[in-house]
C-alpha cells in the first residue's frame, strides 16, 4: 500500500475540485422532490459538472453507465439512473457526485428526503452524517487510519444500524480510488499513520437492519439483503496538522 502526500500545489488544486463539487450537491439537493426522475437527476448533475469546466469521473469508470450514482431507499449504493425511476413521496434518495478539475478527483454523497418521510428513516440520514464527522475526529497527525473506522463502528452501533462491509472509504487524488482503503468498521489493527497531505474518502454507508448486501443483475447496484432502507454520507477530506479539513462542503 503506498498512500500519496499531496504537495502545496496539488493541496489547491484538491480544494478547488471540492468547492465545485459542493456548490453541486446543493444544487442537486434542491432539485429533489416528488416527481423528479433518477434520470434527472443524472442530467442536472453532469450538466453542472460541465458548467465549471469540470469532467464528471464516474460516467464510464469501469463502465459505469452515469455521472451521478443514485441510489433509492433499499438501494445502497451505485444506483443506475432511470427515466421510469421516478422519486416518490416518503422515500430516500442518496446522491453520490464526483468530478475532476485540472486532473484532481472529488467525491462526495448526501442522502435526502423525498418530501415527508418517517421519523426511522429520518434518523437513519442523521445517524448517517454524524458517522461521518465522529469518525473524522480521529483524522489527525498522530493519529491512525483505522481510529477513523473504530469511532463510526463505535458510534453507528449504538444506534444499532447495520455497516456496510463490502464497500470502503479510499484514498484519493489523481486517482478517484488511490490507497488506502477505508473500512467503516471496527479492525484489529489502528493501520497506517495518518499524515499532513493526505486526502481521503471517508464514506459510511449505513443501514436500516443489517450491513449484508447483494447486487441487482445489472451489475452495479448494490441492495440490502434484508430489504431495508441505506443512507450514505461522504466527503473528501485533507489530513493537516491539526483538524482535517473537509473540502467537499460548502464555504
Ligand atoms: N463514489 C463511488 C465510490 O467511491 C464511486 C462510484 S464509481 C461509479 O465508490 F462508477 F460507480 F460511479
Ligand atoms: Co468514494
Amino acid at each position: 500500500m503506498s498512500v500519496t502526500i499531496k504537495s502545496a500545489r496539488e493541496i489547491d488544486l484538491m480544494r478547488e475540485s471540492g468547492r465545485i463539487l459542493a456548490i453541486v450537491h446543493d444544487e442537486l439537493g434542491k432539485a429533489i422532490r416528488p416527481g423528479i426522475s433518477t434520470k434527472d437527476i443524472d442530467e442536472l448533475g453532469e450538466k453542472l459538472i460541465k458548467s465549471y469546466g469540470c469532467i464528471p469521473n464516474f460516467l464510464n469508470y469501469n463502465g459505469y453507465p452515469a455521472s451521478i450514482c443514485v441510489s433509492v431507499n433499499n438501494e445502497v449504493v451505485h444506483g443506475i439512473p432511470r427515466s421510469d425511476h421516478i422519486l416518490q413521496e416518503g422515500d430516500i434518495v442518496s446522491l453520490d457526485a464526483g468530478l475532476i478539475y485540472k486532473g484532481y478527483h472529488s467525491d462526495a454523497a448526501r442522502t435526502y428526503a423525498v418530501g415527508k418521510i418517517s421519523p426511522e428513516a429520518e434518523n437513519l440520514i442523521k445517524v448517517t452524517k454524524q458517522s461521518f464527522f465522529e469518525g473524522i475526529k480521529m483524522a489527525k497527525a498522530g493519529y491512525h487510519l483505522y481510529d477513523i473506522s473504530n469511532a463510526i463502528d463505535d458510534y453507528v452501533t449504538s444506534y444499532g444500524y447495520g455497516i456496510v462491509r463490502a464497500l470502503v472509504g479510499h484514498g484519493i487524488g489523481t486517482k478517484l480510488h488511490e490507497d488506502p482503503q477505508i473500512p467503516n468498521f471496527r479492525q484489529k489493527r489502528r493501520g497506517p499513520r495518518l499524515q499532513p497531505g493526505m486526502t481521503l474518502a471517508v464514506e459510511p454507508m449505513i443501514n436500516m437492519g443489517t450491513g449484508d448486501v447483494e447486487w441487482l443483475d445489472d451489475e452495479w447496484t448494490v441492495v440490502t439483503a434484508d430489504g431495508k432502507y441505506s443512507a450514505h454520507y461522504e466527503n473528501t477530506i485533507l489530513i493537516t496538522d491539526s483538524e482535517p479539513e473537509i473540502l467537499t462542503l460548502p464555504r
